[in-house]
């Protein structure tokens, strides 16, 4: 049985990749990862990846043909699926549909709290401080049409201090990312993810 081959798509610092190359070698993960696509110029996750020696490539998000370029790329590898690590830039439609349930992305929210439109990044830590939640988290979900809408596959709830700033909080949930986003591609690698309409089954 052939492992199960991922495309990793980022655009920033690449923590989360990094912890995907790290579970993949470490045996967490029973797929390969076959390429990363930043849309970024820069962004230091690919260096993560040329350090590893995976394959990597930059399609500039501003490019007018930004969406078939990548389309183009993914076919070039096949994947069986794809993880949005930290990715911000919006998916064509016609590639979440061709890969339905086999995009996951990592929010650092407890969604459907402080998700959708403009929730990315720090703005997602300081909505939340902002608000005076007591309770954040992270989620790692299928990505469907929507902005953050697709079938959770995981979530795990981080408490909120007193003390926290955005900084702070935001340094506890990318921890926890890294956590889920592990978990729910090696949950999938096994073929232990079952979508039944909008919720996620494990087996
Ligand atoms: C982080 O803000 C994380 O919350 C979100 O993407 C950003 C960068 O992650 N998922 P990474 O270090 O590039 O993986």
């Amino acid at each position: 049985m052939p492992k199960p081959r991922i495309a990793v798509l980022v655009s920033g610092s690449g923590s989360n990749l990094q912890a995907l190359i790290d579970a993949v070698a470490g045996g967490k993960i029973s797929g390969s990862i076959q390429m990363v696509i930043s849309d970024r110029v820069g962004a230091f996750a690919l260096q993560r990846a040329a350090k590893h020696e995976i394959p990597s490539i930059c399609i500039d998000r501003k490019a007018a043909d930004f969406a078939d370029r990548l389309v183009e790329q993914l076919d070039t590898i096949s994947p069986d699926l794809i993880v949005l690590a930290g990715f911000l830039s919006i998916l064509p439609a016609a590639l979440i549909h061709k890969f339905r349930n086999r995009i996951i992305n990592i929010h650092p929210s407890l969604i459907p709290a402080f998700c959708g439109k403009g929730f990315y990044g720090e703005r997602v830590h300081r909505a939340v401080i902002e608000c005076g939640a007591k309770v954040s988290g992270a989620t790692a979900h299928f990505v469907d049409e929507g902005t953050d809408t697709g079938p959770i596959i995981l979530q795990q709830p981080v408490e909120v201090l007193a003390e926290d700033t955005a900084e702070t909080l935001a340094a506890r949930v990318l921890t926890v990312e890294h956590q889920l986003i592990v978990k729910a591609v090696s949950l999938f690698c096994d073929s232990r993810l079952k979508v039944q309409g909008h919720k996620v089954i494990i087996l």
